[in-house]
């Protein structure tokens, strides 16, 4: 079983969409080994998307992450990294795959719905960023 991260982003969650999402993440075999819904603070986002700090984009995407509450998630599955990208669909939801969780609630390349971790080393990280061990079950 790997593990991977995921966070339900605020648009998704302020859409009352954290049920939906839930629910397919379960359908595609991943097992929560950590759950917890929370409001990201400015550091915190700017912290966890550090790898973005120099882009166009970052101010931008630290407003989004901390705008409402979020539902952060430690996932277990088989392949459990490239899996939830795949289910997760393209960064840009107008260009999502149909069926993915960004195609159906998310809104265009910033507002996507739903963030996963792009490795297993990053999953790791981004897994301890939020989670103790003893959290993680
Ligand atoms: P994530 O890290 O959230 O799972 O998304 P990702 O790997 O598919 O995409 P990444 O390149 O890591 O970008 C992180 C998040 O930044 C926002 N973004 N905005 N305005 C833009 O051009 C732009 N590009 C990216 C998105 O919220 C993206 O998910
Ligand atoms: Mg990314």
């Amino acid at each position: 079983m790997e593990r991977t991260l995921t966070i339900l982003k605020p648009d998704s969650v302020a859409a009352g969409k954290t049920g939906a999402i839930l629910a397919q993440l379960e359908k595609e075999g991943f097992r929560f080994v950590g759950l917890r819904r929370m409001r990201l603070s400015k550091d915190q986002a700017r912290a966890f998307y550090a790898v973005h700090r120099e882009r166009p984009f970052y101010d931008a995407l630290v407003a989004f992450m901390t705008e409402g509450p979020v539902v952060v998630a430690a996932l277990a599955r088989e392949n459990a990294v490239a899996h939830l990208r795949k289910t997760m669909g393209a960064t840009d939801s107008r260009k999502a795959d149909p069926g993915t969780v960004r195609q159906l609630h998310g809104t265009d390349i910033e507002r996507n719905a739903i963030h996963g971790s792009d490795s297993a080393e990053n999953a790791a990280k981004e897994i301890a960023f939020f989670f103790s061990d003893s959290e993680l079950i």
